[in-house]
């Protein structure tokens, strides 16, 4: 894993997208696979300030709240759109489909799309509790799409959007860790004291389920974007 300590959120956005630049450049990057969370806004805005152009890629988003409609604004389609998609379009995007009748034939279907479009490039920010997309602790390496029962954890750290914890939706439909190694590139970002722990676990281990961050020890090419604060017990 390559870890770059940045002085702030800004620098952070601004070497993600250096680097996204640099494979769209050599024409490495025809799928990108996006994070929501507050991590990888300032990566985001330096895509939309760019003359960067998708029109002829595609996206494929990590995970959706189940229940949650698309025009909440903390659904995460209604937080793509707003951050992203309305300002920078892409020929196709992909969001794992939460209002679905049947959940777990969403998450097939989304299984599908991400073997037909293999990601060039996958985005991720970090849990307080070392979860990835929402991939809880005790998530097997090798899960694909499906849907996830959030812990106390996610649900307390995620309630800090909403207008009281009840309004939390309870769970989601999320791409699975074995679908976040088949990318050929990860980019991870992590910022502020609370990621600390998350930070030194998926870094220096052990490779356990209970961090299911370490998983990314076994994939080639990862780069880690954090502030030092994040970084501290490295
Ligand atoms: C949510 C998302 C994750 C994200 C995490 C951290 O649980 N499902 O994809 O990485 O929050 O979010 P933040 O970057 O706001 O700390």
């Amino acid at each position: 894993m390559k870890v770059i300590v940045v002085k702030d959120q800004q620098e952070g956005g601004r070497k993600g997208y250096e680097i996204v630049k640099r494979h769209m450049q050599n024409n490495e990057l025809q799928v990108m696979g996006l994070a929501t969370g507050s991590s990888p806004i300032t990566f985001y805005n330096e895509l939309t300030a760019s003359d960067i152009d998708f029109t002829n890629s595609i996206s494929i988003n990590l995970d959706e709240y189940v229940g949650l409609p698309y025009t909440n604004d903390q659904s995460y389609h209604y937080f793509m759109k707003e951050h992203l998609f309305d300002k920078k379009p892409f020929a196709k995007s992909y969001v794992p489909d939460g209002m679905a009748k049947d959940i777990a034939q969403a998450g097939k279907d989304y299984d599908k799309i991400i073997a037909e479009n293999p990601i060039d490039i996958q985005i991720l920010g970090i849990g307080q509790n070392g979860h990835i997309g929402f991939n809880e602790p005790g998530t097997p390496f090798d899960s694909q799409t499906h849907e996830v029962k959030l812990t106390e954890s996610t649900i307390k750290a995620n309630s800090r959007f909403f207008a009281n914890e009840d309004d939390v939706p309870k769970e989601a439909l999320s791409m699975g860790i074995g679908s976040v190694l088949s990318a050929k590139r990860i980019i991870l970002f992590a910022y502020g004291e609370n990621k600390a722990d998350a930070i030194k676990g998926m870094v220096e281990g052990p490779k356990t389920t209970d961090v299911p961050a370490s998983a990314l020890q076994g994939h080639a090419d990862v780069t880690v974007i954090v502030d030092e604060a994040a970084a501290s017990k490295l």
